[in-house]
């Protein structure tokens, strides 16, 4: 159990705060609300308080505090402090280290982990004064649960809105945990799980692929702190939490998603099983009725990591692993694709070994790069993750970062 310091500032997001605060209980902590003036304009701090049964700080100089001896005393008990919504101001008296309310001051104070979580109009998250306060806090070892895209209270549409409470939940979870942010950051892309090729309204053909491999992948990027998104085809498992997921179902949807959002990652890992056939025709309409032999003329689905390769011939960036998935020694096979799909690493496995393969927790893979070549033992898929996010950090080191997107 920790104790939280949430600040919540003045933006539309603040109703949110009041998820955020219940998320944080449930999951054990202690929370102590700290509501800037603004942000009691949109939500009472009695509906804090009703949670959290604390009285909400809501001002430096509320009769009974004693302003010098509260936000020392909070500042040096607390283990972490969020702020969400993060509005444009509070990002900006921050970084300019104003004290001249309760959360900067605590802010100033504290020397527990900081973890902003901003809200705002588009042009004003992208606007170069927010970019530069944000680059000074973050230089400073503050973290981002940066805003997601969408709707905007002020009718716009685009990136501002106030992360969900989950998200933000989870990256106070990580920064709690301590895990090393090695990938602080770093835009990671993965694909998890089979793609299906619809015949007719019922019908498909797919692959084996539990979606696992590729899940945990995504779960040990996001815990090293990377920003990640999963493009999942259709799984019985879920994905895990703090990533964003988009679904899609076929392998030309898969191309088209992956291809879209490649020019915004760092690293592009290719863990779902791909379905190399499709029918050329499309899928029928309604139901093919059963009747003699059926014949399916299927055609080649395009090779998504192929096309990555093409695409970003020359350039360092995103690094690019790739799966091989082979009946038997698969080591010569990833050799093989190593080259013709231009990729940075091949992780291959026997796919009918004991302890490897689709719907089991393990897996027995090879590492195979240009230059060398790594077998492990049987490990964990999250275990496997792990191995290979530090073998893509020495890669990432090696390679020059494109340049910062807001
Ligand atoms: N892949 C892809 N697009 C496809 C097929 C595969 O991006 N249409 C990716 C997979 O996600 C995986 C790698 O390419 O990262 C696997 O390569 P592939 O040539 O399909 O090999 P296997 O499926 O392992 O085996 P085979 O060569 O026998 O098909």
């Amino acid at each position: 159990m920790a104790f939280i310091a949430l600040g919540v500032s003045g933006g539309i997001g603040a109703y949110k705060a009041v998820e955020l605060t219940r998320l944080l209980q449930k999951r054990g902590h202690r929370v102590q609300v700290v509501m800037t003036r603004a942000a009691r304009r949109f939500v009472g701090p009695l509906t804090f308080e009703a949670i959290t049964r604390e009285p909400v700080v809501t001002s430096q100089f509320a009769p009974g505090q004693n302003a010098d001896i509260e936000h020392i005393a909070l500042a040096s008990s607390i283990d972490a402090l969020v702020v969400a919504p993060a509005t444009a101001n509070i990002i900006g008296r921050f970084a300019a280290g104003l004290a001249d309310d309760f959360l900067t001051s605590l802010y100033l104070a504290t020397r527990a982990p900081v973890v902003l979580a901003p809200a705002m109009n588009t042009n004003m998250w992208t606007h170069p004064a927010v970019r530069a306060n944000v680059g000074t806090l973050a230089g400073r070892g503050v973290r981002f649960v940066d805003p997601g895209d969408g709707y905007l209270a002020c009718g716009w549409v685009g990136p501002g809105r106030l992360a969900e409470p989950e998200l933000i939940a989870d990256a106070v979870e990580r920064l709690l945990a301590g895990e090393p942010q090695t990938l602080d950051g770093v835009r990671v892309l993965v694909t998890a799980g089979p793609t299906l090729e619809d015949i007719d309204a019922v019908r498909f053909i797919g692959n084996r692929s539990s979606g696992r491999m590729g899940f945990a992948v995504a779960r040990q990027a996001a815990a090293r702190g990377a920003r990640v998104t999963v493009v999942a085809g259709p799984t019985a498992v879920a994905p895990p939490p703090g990533v964003d997921v988009v679904q899609v179902r076929s392998a030309r949807e898969m191309h088209r998603v992956v291809l879209d959002r490649a020019g915004d990652a760092d690293l592009i890992v290719m863990a779902a099983a791909v379905a190399d056939y499709a029918p050329a025709a499309g899928a029928a309409a309604g139901k093919i009725e059963k009747g003699g032999p059926l014949s399916l003329v299927l055609e080649r689905t395009p090779d998504i990591l192929a096309d990555l390769g093409r695409w970003r011939a020359g350039r360092a960036r995103p690094v690019l692993v790739g799966f091989a998935a082979q009946a038997g020694d698969p080591r010569e096979a990833a050799r093989r694709k190593l080259a013709d799909k231009q990729v940075d690493l091949i992780v291959a496995n026997d796919v009918t070994a004991p302890g490897a393969g689709f719907d089991v927790d393990t897996n027995i893979v090879t590492f195979v790069a240009a230059d060398d070549e790594e077998s492990l033992p049987q490990l964990s898929k999250d275990d496997v993750a792990r191995r290979l996010l530090d073998r893509v950090q020495r890669l990432l080191a090696r390679t020059p970062a494109s340049p910062a997107v807001p």
